[in-house]
C-alpha cells in the first residue's frame, strides 16, 4: 500500500515533468516563429472593418530572440564607430533584442535577398541630417548583412558625392549592389533648403539658407530615384543655425523680422514648401514613391548636453511597450505637411519615444581596444540623448518603411 502511493506519486511527478517539457517546448517553439502573431492580425485585418486600414505607427514593441539583424562587431564597413555601441563598449545590450509589431497591418520578417530582389534595378536615396544619416547606416547593414561585401561599390562619383578638398567628408555616400544593381545613397541636408554661399570674402562665410527651395542636391537628382525618404528637426535651433553661419531666406531675400525669425515657424515653413514641392514633382516621376520621417525624438533629462542633460536608463521600455489610440502622429508639422499630398509618412516618432534606454548614450567616448585591457572606468562616458546605438532602433524604422515601399 506504501509502495503503491509512492508509485503513484512517482507517476504523478513523471506526467508533470512531461506536461512542463510540453509547454517549454510550445513556449520556444512560439518564440521562434513570430509569424504567428502576424498571421494571427492578418485574420484579424481580414474580417475587422476598424484595422482596414493599417497604421504602422500603432502597435507594440515584442521581444525577439532573432534579433539584431546584423552585428555591431562585423558591420564596421558601413557603421560609424561613435553609434556602434558593441564597439564602443557599452556594457548593456537588452535594447537590441525587440521588434515592433504594428497592429493589424501585414508586416513581413526582413529577409536581405528578398530586400534586394524587389529593389532590382531600383535608387533608394536618404536626404537628411544626421539620424537620416543612421538610418542609411542601418540599411546598409541591414542589405548587406552587416558582412564585409566586396560586392558592393562606391558610385558616389555618380551623384557628385567626393569629398571636397579641405573638407571633412563628402555631403553624402551612395552604394550599389551590384548583383541587383540596388542603389542606396544619403545627402547631408540638415534642414532640407538650399544652401547657397553668400558672396562675401570676409569671415565668417555666410551661406544662404533658402527656406522655400528644396536643395540643390534634390532638384538634380530626383529623377533617378525610386525611392525618397526626407528627414529634418534637430538644427533647427539658434545656436545650430548661427554656428553653421546660416542666414535665412525667402524669396530671394533676407528674412527681416516677421513670423519666420521665430525658428519653429521657419522650421514649419520650410518643412510645409519642400513637401509642396515634392508633391508637385511627383506626377512628372511616376515611379518615384517619396516618404517624410517625422522626428526622432531626443530623451535628455534635465535640460540638453549643454545644461549637463543625460538618458541613463538601461532598462528596455520601461516607459511602455505600446501605442494605440486613433490620435495621429506626435509629430503634427510633418504630418500636416503630407496631408493631401502624394508623399507619405513614416511616422517612427511615438514608437521611438518609447526607447529611451536605445541611445548612444553610457557608451565610452573611445572606442574599446580589443586587446589591451585598457583603463575603462577613465574613458569619458558619452551623453547623446539624440543618436542611437546601431544595431537599433533605426533598423525599425527601415522595416516600417521597407513594409510600405
Ligand atoms: C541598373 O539600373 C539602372 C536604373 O534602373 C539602369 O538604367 C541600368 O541599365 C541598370 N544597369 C544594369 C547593369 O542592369
Ligand atoms: C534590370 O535592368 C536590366 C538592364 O537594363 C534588365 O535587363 C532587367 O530586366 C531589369 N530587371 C528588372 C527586374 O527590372
Ligand atoms: C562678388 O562681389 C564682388 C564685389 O562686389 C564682385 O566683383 C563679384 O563679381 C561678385 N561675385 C559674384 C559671384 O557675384
Ligand atoms: C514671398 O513671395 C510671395 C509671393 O509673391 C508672397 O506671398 C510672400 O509673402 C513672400 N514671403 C516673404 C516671407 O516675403
Ligand atoms: C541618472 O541621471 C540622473 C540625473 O538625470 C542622476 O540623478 C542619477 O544619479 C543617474 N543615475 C545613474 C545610475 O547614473
Ligand atoms: C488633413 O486635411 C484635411 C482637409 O484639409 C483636414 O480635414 C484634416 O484635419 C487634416 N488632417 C491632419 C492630420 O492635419
Ligand atoms: C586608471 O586611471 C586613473 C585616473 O587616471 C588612475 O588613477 C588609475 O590608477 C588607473 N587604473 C589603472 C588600473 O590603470
Amino acid at each position: 500500500m506504501f509502495s503503491g502511493k509512492s508509485h503513484l506519486l512517482k507517476g504523478s511527478v513523471s506526467l508533470a515533468l512531461v506536461l512542463l517539457i510540453l509547454l517549454v517546448v510550445i513556449l520556444l517553439v512560439s518564440e521562434k516563429n513570430p509569424l504567428r502573431t502576424s498571421s494571427l492580425f492578418d485574420i484579424k485585418s481580414q474580417f475587422s472593418p476598424s484595422s482596414s486600414v493599417c497604421n504602422f505607427a500603432k502597435g507594440k514593441w515584442v521581444e525577439d530572440r532573432k534579433r539584431p539583424l546584423y552585428s555591431g562587431f562585423e558591420c564596421k564597413q558601413w557603421l560609424s564607430t561613435m553609434w556602434a555601441c558593441r564597439i564602443m563598449g557599452r556594457p548593456d545590450f537588452s535594447f537590441e533584442r525587440y521588434r515592433w509589431q504594428p497592429e493589424g497591418c501585414n508586416m513581413p520578417q526582413f529577409d536581405r535577398f528578398t530586400f534586394l530582389k524587389r529593389m532590382q534595378n531600383k535608387t533608394i536615396a536618404f536626404i537628411g541630417d544626421s539620424l537620416g544619416r543612421q538610418q542609411f547606416q542601418s540599411l546598409m547593414c541591414m542589405a548587406s548583412g552587416g558582412e564585409e561585401s566586396p560586392d558592393v561599390q562606391n558610385v558616389g562619383w555618380e551623384y557628385g558625392l567626393v569629398k571636397a578638398k579641405g573638407a571633412i567628408r563628402p555631403d553624402g555616400w551612395a552604394y550599389r549592389f551590384s548583383a541587383t544593381n540596388t542603389t542606396i545613397l544619403y545627402y547631408w541636408s540638415a534642414s532640407l533648403s538650399d544652401l547657397v554661399p553668400l558672396n562675401n570674402t570676409d569671415p565668417p562665410r555666410l551661406t544662404a539658407m533658402h527656406l522655400d527651395r528644396p536643395p540643390a542636391f534634390m532638384r538634380n537628382y530626383l529623377h533617378r530615384f525610386d525611392v525618397l525618404v526626407l528627414n529634418t528637426g534637430h538644427h533647427w535651433n539658434r545656436g545650430k543655425i548661427e554656428g553653421n553661419h546660416w542666414v535665412m531666406h525667402v524669396n530671394g531675400t533676407r528674412v527681416d523680422g516677421g513670423y519666420l525669425k521665430d525658428i519653429r515657424n521657419a522650421k514649419d515653413f520650410t518643412i510645409h514648401s519642400v513637401a509642396k514641392w515634392l508633391d508637385a514633382q511627383l506626377p512628372l516621376h511616376p515611379r518615384l514613391k517619396a516618404f517624410f520621417r517625422t522626428i526622432s525624438p531626443r530623451h535628455f533629462k534635465n535640460g540638453d548636453w549643454n545644461t549637463g542633460g543625460n538618458c541613463n536608463n538601461t532598462v528596455p521600455l520601461s516607459r511602455g511597450r505600446e501605442i494605440t489610440g486613433d490620435d495621429g502622429s506626435m509629430d503634427a508639422t510633418v504630418e500636416s505637411a503630407v496631408n493631401g499630398t502624394r508623399i507619405k509618412i513614416l511616422d517612427i516618432t511615438a514608437l521611438s519615444e518609447l526607447r529611451d534606454e536605445a541611445h548612444i548614450s553610457g557608451s565610452k567616448l573611445k572606442p574599446r581596444k580589443p586587446k589591451k585591457a585598457s583603463n575603462v572606468s577613465a574613458t569619458p562616458i558619452i551623453n547623446d540623448c539624440l543618436h542611437w546605438c546601431l544595431p537599433g532602433i533605426p533598423d525599425t524604422w527601415n522595416e516600417l518603411f521597407i513594409a510600405q515601399i
